[in-house]
C-alpha cells in the first residue's frame, strides 16, 4: 500500500490509495452474495477468506453513520470473494451493467454517448471489483474506482487495469473540489449508508459544474416484499414506508451488515436537497434474454415489479 498521486487530488481524509503496481498479486436484497452486482472471473482464482464465526441475527433497528460504515466494510471484506465468484460471469470483467436486469451502459448511454466519455475524469463509487471502471477505460475515460472494502479492491487488482483504486468511505471523499466530470455507481455505497445526503453532497463537491451523477439502487418498492425470487416474493410482507434499517448483528449486538431504505420520494428529495437536478429516473424492465436469478431478482418478479431504480442527476 502506498500513496499515489493523481492530478487535481487533495487527499484530505485518511483514505488508502491502492495502485496496481503496489499489490498486484438472512437474505436481504443486497446482502445475499447471489444479489445484484458481481461477476465471475474466468481467468484467475479468487482468494477465499474465512467465513463469519456464527450466523448473525437479522433484525430491524436504528443504525447510525459510523456503525453502518464499520459493519458494511467488514461484511464486504468477508464476503467479497463469494460475491465475485457468484456474480463475476454475469457482470463480465469489463462491462458496465447497472443491475440484475442486465441493462448495459452500451445500450442505455445514461452517462452520455460513449464517444463523449473520452478523456473524461470519472469517479466510480462502491466500485467493487471495478468492472464499470474497466469499461470506462476502454472508452478512453479516466476512471477512479472507490470502495470502502479493501477486499473488493483486491479483486479489482486481481482482474487488472490501469486506473487508480481508492479505499475510502463514499461519505468522505478524498478528492479536491471539482476533480471529476462524471460520477457513477452501480448499487455501490448508497443502499448501505445512513446519511445518503452526505454522500450526494460529497459527490456534488468533487464534480465540476455541468457534471453528471448516475447511480443505481434497489428499487424502493422491493423493501415491502420478501427477498425471494419465487412466488413467495410476490406478496407484500412489510411497510414500504418503514425506514427502519435492516440490520444483521452478532451475539454482542454489534451490527455486521446494515441496509438502509429510502422511499422513491425520499431518494428524489435527497438528490434535489444535495444540489442536483434530476433529469431521469430509469426503471429497467426485465428483458426476455435474461433467464438468470440474482438473489431476490428473478424473471418471475422482474416481469411484474421493478427491481432497480437508476437516478440520472446533473450538477448545475
Ligand atoms: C452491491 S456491491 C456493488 C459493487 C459493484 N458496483 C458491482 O456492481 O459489482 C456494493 C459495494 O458498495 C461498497 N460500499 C458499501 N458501503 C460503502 C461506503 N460507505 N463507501 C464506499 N463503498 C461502499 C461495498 O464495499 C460493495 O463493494
Amino acid at each position: 500500500m502506498r500513496e499515489a498521486a493523481h492530478a487535481g487530488w487533495n487527499v484530505a481524509y485518511p483514505a488508502q490509495v491502492v495502485s496496481f503496481e503496489a499489490t498486484r498479486g438472512g437474505r436481504s436484497p443486497l446482502r445475499d452474495p447471489s444479489g445484484p452486482a458481481g461477476r465471475k472471473s474466468t481467468t484467475r482464482e479468487p482468494i477465499i477468506q474465512e467465513p463469519e464465526a456464527s450466523e448473525p441475527e437479522a433484525t430491524r433497528r436504528a443504525a447510525g453513520v459510523t456503525e453502518s460504515s464499520r459493519a458494511n466494510r467488514g461484511w464486504w471484506d468477508r464476503n467479497a470473494d463469494e460475491y465475485q465468484v457468484e456474480h463475476g460471469t454475469f457482470l463480465g470483467d469489463d462491462r458496465f451493467v447497472w443491475g440484475p436486469e442486465g441493462l448495459d451502459e452500451v445500450e442505455a448511454e445514461l452517462l452520455g454517448p460513449p464517444e463523449e466519455l473520452k478523456s473524461k475524469d470519472v469517479l466510480e463509487l462502491g466500485a467493487g471489483a471495478a468492472q464499470c471502471s474497466r469499461w470506462l477505460t476502454a472508452q478512453g475515460a479516466r476512471p477512479v474506482a472507490l470502495d470502502i472494502s479493501h477486499r473488493q479492491l483486491q479483486h479489482a487488482l486481481r482482474i487488472g487495469g490501469s486506473f487508480p483504486l481508492v479505499c475510502a468511505d463514499a461519505g468522505a471523499l478524498p478528492f479536491a473540489d471539482g476533480s471529476f466530470d462524471l460520477a457513477c455507481s452501480a448499487y455501490g455505497a448508497l443502499p448501505f449508508v445512513a446519511d445518503p445526503r452526505q454522500v450526494l453532497r460529497e459527490v456534488r463537491r468533487v464534480l465540476r459544474p455541468g457534471g453528471r451523477l448516475v447511480f443505481s439502487v434497489t428499487h424502493p418498492i422491493r423493501w415491502a416484499f420478501p427477498d425471494e425470487p419465487g412466488p413467495e416474493g410476490l406478496s407484500v410482507a412489510s411497510s414500504y414506508f418503514d425506514r427502519t434499517p435492516y440490520v444483521e448483528q452478532d451475539e454482542q449486538g454489534r451490527a455486521v451488515y446494515v441496509e438502509h431504505h429510502r422511499t422513491l420520494g425520499d431518494r428524489v428529495r435527497d438528490v434535489v436537497a444535495s444540489g442536483f437536478r434530476l433529469v431521469d429516473l430509469v426503471e429497467p424492465e426485465w428483458p426476455a434474454w435474461n433467464t438468470s436469478e440474482w438473489g431476490g431478482w428473478s424473471p418471475l418478479r422482474g416481469n411484474l415489479i421493478p427491481g432497480t431504480a437508476i437516478f440520472v442527476c446533473v450538477r448545475d
